[in-house]
């Protein structure tokens, strides 16, 4: 099963896949999180990436594609994958398909989460991740046992750079300019999925469930 998932910055595409690909046992390709790394370690990439991350840009399409098209030829993309902020802009889904279909596949499901800019506002100044094991919490809407503290791993909880109000209004903007007009390349495809991403997180789980099993 080879899924995208769409929507803004906080709309719960990260929270969503975690859960989905455990359920469904395909790996989780994020873009943002391959970024994140490469800035963490430092290489090349990262310190490219870095320049526009860090101002809540996207990072220039030659530089993403390039990664994608390199993960999704690993061995274990066979059985499908899951693309968690890619693509976010209309060459990249266009390369998307080119690369899919020069391997002989293509999209089954986009599934995209739908929340008010107000609530992705809150969402992402409140959110905070696992140093440890990148699971993601809200100080009020999922907050750990222990303030501060992983539930899964007992890692330090932190605070992403671009998550700051000025970062955050950078990154709606530059959805709404860049990623949201693909809504209606997919829409035109008929392999867009919509979900109110607005529910509490296992509602949305479970619709997006049904929507991939076909029984919604
Ligand atoms: P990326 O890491 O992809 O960030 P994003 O799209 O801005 O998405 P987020 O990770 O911020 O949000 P999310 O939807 O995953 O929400 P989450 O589940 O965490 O990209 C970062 C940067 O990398 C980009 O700005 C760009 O520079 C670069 N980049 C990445 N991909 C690129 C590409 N293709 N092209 C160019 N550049 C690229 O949830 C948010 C919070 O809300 C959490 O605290 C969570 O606990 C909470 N929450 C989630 N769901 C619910 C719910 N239902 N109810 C209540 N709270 C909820
Ligand atoms: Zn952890």
């Amino acid at each position: 099963m080879n899924v995208i998932f769409m929507g803004p910055p906080g709309a719960g595409k990260g929270t969503q896949a975690e859960r989905i690909v455990s359920e469904f046992k395909i790996p989780h390709i994020s873009t943002g999180d391959a970024f994140r790394l490469a800035m963490k370690l430092e290489t090349p990439l990262g310190v490219e990436a870095k320049r526009y991350v860090d101002q809540g840009l996207l990072v220039p399409d030659e530089i993403t594609i390039g990664i994608v098209r390199e993960r999704l030829q690993q061995a274990d993309c066979v059985p499908g994958f899951l693309l968690d902020g890619f693509p976010r802009t209309l060459s990249q889904a266009e390369a998307l398909d080119e690369i899919l279909g020069s391997m002989g596949r293509s999209i089954d499901h986009v599934i995209n989460l739908q929340v008010d800019r107000n609530l992705l506002l809150a969402r992402l100044t409140g959110r905070r991740i696992c140093r440890s094991c990148g699971a993601t919490y809200h100080v009020l809407f999922n907050p750990p046992a222990k303030e501060g503290v992983c539930d899964k791993c007992s890692g330090e909880l932190y605070q992403r750079s671009d998550d700051t109000e000025e970062k955050v209004g950078t990154r709606l903007d530059e959805y709404i300019n860049k990623t949201a007009p693909l809504l209606e390349y997919y829409a035109n495809k008929g392999q867009l999925r919509q979900v109110d991403g607005e529910q509490e997180i296992n509602q949305v789980t479970e619709q997006i469930n049904s929507l991939l099993r076909g029984q919604a």
